[in-house]
């Protein structure tokens, strides 16, 4: 008689332990990635806080230490409007393996004028896609390395009903900043499902999972002296839209699940139960603007040729994973759309 293996259901309050392995959150300094790096580190891992500002990161591992004994948090300084300085950043990590990166950091701008970075690219596509991308390509080795290692990025519920115009990217023709924003994060969600197919197709362990955190505000945010703090006011006066929307430490539960969750598959989506907004976290079916392979091998493309980097995971982990039969857990199912080799 054949039996059902008996999956237990996610807790985000009892997560598993994950001591021995090391996580790199970006924007880990402030919002859900604070809270991202709080949660991941209260299951004796290493967390790297990947952040531009030395000062915030150090607030918040004085307030991840106070809330987790023992936690083992470490910062990098990483600016990913800077492109050329990437590879330093991952330089300094001096690590020679890497368990998951959530590609958690981002910029939204509500007003105009339209800004760039140094690099000349439009801000919030540069901080929220490219430089998440070529991060990834600087990452590939240490991810390589690490059998059944993630990359988990985080879209928007905002990208639901935007498209991406390929021939104008970078919103130079005409920019609308909440929908050059919602833009930036569809590039980011196509870029994460394609990374996924690129990785099967390259019979890599690693594997590339899509989140999103739902609503967050700050002002449901439990506080975190000095990284956050918020007034009994602000609680009160808020508290009803919390029916809707949640905390940044809710917001957090997605990627802390797609790092840890050993069900959790390479090109699934996980997000907020209740109307993709707030809640516990599960796996939501894809948008069926995220199956358009077609858009996301031409935007990958794009991002090649405007950063220089071109994220490739060799084979040489499969090597690997053959020796080591404690390897990844489950990881390894085929997602929909496996890439053509040819592409
Ligand atoms: N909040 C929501 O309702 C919501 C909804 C959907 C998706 N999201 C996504 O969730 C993620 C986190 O959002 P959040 O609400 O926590 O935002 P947040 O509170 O504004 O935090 C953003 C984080 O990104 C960092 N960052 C910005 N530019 C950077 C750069 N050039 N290099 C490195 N780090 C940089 C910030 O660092 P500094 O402190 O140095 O500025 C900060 O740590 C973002 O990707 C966002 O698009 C949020």
């Amino acid at each position: 008689m054949s039996s059902v293996p008996h999956v237990p259901r996610w807790d985000v309050h009892r997560l598993p332990r994950a001591g021995g392995k090391c996580f790199l959150v970006t924007g880990g300094n402030a919002g859900i990635g604070y809270f991202v790096a709080e949660q991941l580190a209260g299951t004796g891992a290493t967390v790297v806080l990947g952040s531009r500002d030395r000062a915030k990161s150090e607030a918040a591992i004085g307030s991840i230490g106070s809330r987790v004994p023992g936690a083992d948090v470490k910062h990098v300084l990483l600016d990913l409007a800077d492109l050329a300085s990437l590879k330093a950043s991952v330089d300094a990590l001096g690590l020679d393996r890497l368990d998951a990166v959530v590609h958690n950091a981002g910029v939204a701008l509500d007003h105009p004028p339209r800004r760039e970075t140094a690099d000349g690219h439009e801000l919030m596509f540069a901080t929220n896609h490219l430089g998440h991308f070529a991060l990834t390509h600087h990452l590939a080795p240490l991810l390589t390395a690490t059998p059944g290692s993630r990359v988990v990025t985080t879209g928007s519920f905002a990208a639901k009903s935007e498209r991406l115009d390929l021939d104008d990217l970078q919103s130079a023709h005409d920019y609308r900043p909440k929908r050059a924003y919602a833009r930036s994060k569809l590039a980011q969600m196509l870029f994460a499902l394609e990374l996924d197919r690129r990785l099967r197709a390259a019979d890599s362990t690693t594997v590339s999972v899509l989140v999103h955190p739902g609503g967050a505000l700050d002002s449901l945010t439990p506080s975190r002296p000095p990284v956050h703090v918020r007034t009994t006011g602000e609680r009160l006066s808020r508290l009803p839209l919390g029916l809707v929307v949640q905390g940044k430490d809710a917001a957090a539960w997605p990627a802390v699940r797609a790092v840890l969750d050993p069900a959790v598959r390479g090109g699934r989506m996980l997000s907020p139960r209740a109307f993709g907004l707030r809640g516990t976290p599960r796996t939501e079916p894809l948008w069926n603007h995220l199956a358009d392979t077609v858009t996301a091998a031409r935007l990958w493309t794009a991002s090649r040729d405007l950063t220089g980097t071109d994220p490739t995971f060799s084979t040489a982990d499969t090597a690997v994973l053959s020796r080591d039969p404690g390897g990844p857990t489950g990881a390894r199912e085929r997602s929909p759309g496996q890439v053509n080799r040819s592409r």
